[in-house]
């Protein structure tokens, strides 16, 4: 197998994007990411585009020819990638192992989603279809009902508190502020996340990842050609997924994602590596409890003992271990199909030293975790700078 590297990255703004669609969010997070690693459209060989519901969204299917016409990628190959909220990460694995399997040598992989042109009640019909659409869509339950369930089993097993998951929001909130693509620019405190409107108990709005608009492209290279374009290129050390039922009643377990726990295992063993040696990680937080299950599940805690640890500090920007520093879909927001090729974004520019205000001091390891549906995939990316 061989090396492969980030040699660009771009994002368009996320959020309520009313005057952009598809087309003009792909251009600005692909323009970005183009000029980034220095390289021409002529040059792309392949494109993976992810996107979870696009139809449902925005009446557009055929998202990947339409990102490489959009991104005038004359004629290339160009494959849309569905996993539900891990399309991007997905579609990023596809692009890596295209790379690795030497049969491309430059892949541009691309997410985008436009959430926010249909109800509220019709985006969580669509995203409803990430789990099961007979047993629990048809039944009544909704996302943050799926969450909500597994944070009660875990209050009830470990004792965590309602106010410890809202301290996932506030530090998510608190670093999407350094963010300038984030959705949510604003401070939030613990009482405003608990006087917060309940959306399925114990969860309410502030617990809760928004509807939101949003692009994100980053560029592939193999590594005997990444330093052409780029001065640091950051290697992808590992690109492991696995996956588990749809259905969260026949899962072994309510207070861990398996398929977390087997993809981030299997993630540290390639890259011979382990929980410690992480400095920075973008975790998937769909809701605040979805970030304390990724912290225990991928091996930063033992069970039961993150959200403590979350409150307590460990996790904020520069902590023991600088958890989200994009903002996390709860602050940067969560256009489902982009998502997991922004946090794969927010590693290259935290392990370049070029994010800012929201620069993790020496971040040398970063990892990215993308979940779809309520952990019926996962996928886990460990990076580095390349040598
Ligand atoms: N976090 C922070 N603020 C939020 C928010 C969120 N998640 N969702 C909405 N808001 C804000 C809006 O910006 C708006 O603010 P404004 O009044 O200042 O303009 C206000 O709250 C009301 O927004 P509204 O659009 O009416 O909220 P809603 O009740 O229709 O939707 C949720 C709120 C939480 C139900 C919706 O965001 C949601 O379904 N989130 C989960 C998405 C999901 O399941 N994703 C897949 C995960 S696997």
């Amino acid at each position: 197998m061989r090396d492969v590297a980030i040699i660009g990255a771009g994002l368009s703004k996320f959020g309520e994007r009313w005057n952009s669609g598809i087309k003009e969010l792909m251009a600005e997070a692909g323009i970005m990411a183009l000029e980034d690693a220095k390289i021409t459209s002529h040059e792309i060989e392949m494109l993976y585009g992810g996107t979870m519901a696009s139809g449902r969204f925005s009446g557009q299917e055929h998202v990947a020819a339409l990102m490489a016409d959009q991104l005038g990628f004359h004629n290339v190959p160009a494959v849309r990638i569905e996993n539900a909220c891990a399309s991007g990460g997905s579609a990023l694995r596809q692009g890596y192992m295209a790379i690795a399997s030497g049969i491309h040598d430059i892949v541009v992989v691309g997410g985008v989603e436009k959430m926010t042109d249909v109800t509220a009640s019709e985006a969580t019909t669509a995203l409803g279809g990430a789990g099961d659409q007979e047993w629990e869509l048809f039944q009544g339950i909704t996302f943050p009902g799926l969450y909500a369930l597994m944070a009660k089993r875990h209050m009830y097993e470990y004792g965590t508190t309602e106010e410890q998951m809202a301290s996932v929001a506030v530090k998510n909130h608190e670093n999407a502020c350094k963010n300038e693509f984030a959705q949510f620019r604003k401070r939030i405190t613990i009482d405003e996340v608990m006087r917060s409107k309940v959306v399925s108990d114990p969860l309410k709005l502030l617990d809760c990842s928004p509807i939101s608009d949003g692009a994100a492209v980053v560029v592939l290279a193999s590594m005997d050609k990444a330093k052409k374009y780029h001065d640091t290129p950051i290697k992808i050390m590992a690109s492991e997924q696995s996956s588990d039922t749809l259905r969260l009643a026949e899962r072994e377990s309510l207070t861990a994602i398996k398929a977390t726990q087997l993809a981030a295992d299997k993630a540290f063993r390639h890259a011979k590596l382990a929980p410690k040696d992480i400095d920075v990680v973008e975790v998937h937080d769909c809701f605040t409890i979805a970030e304390i299950l990724a912290m225990e599940d991928i091996g930063f805690y033992k069970k039961g003992t993150a959200a403590k640890a979350i409150a307590d500090g460990e996790t904020a920007l520069n902590g023991k271990i600088s958890v989200n520093t994009s903002g996390g879909l709860k602050g940067c927001g969560h256009p489902v199909g982009a998502t997991g090729v922004k946090q794969a974004a927010e590693i290259v520019w935290q392990l370049r030293g070029d994010a800012k205000d929201r620069q993790v001091k020496g971040a040398e390891i970063g990892m990215t975790h993308n979940v779809g549906g309520s952990g019926a995939t996962a996928v886990v990316h460990i990076y580095k700078r390349a040598d």
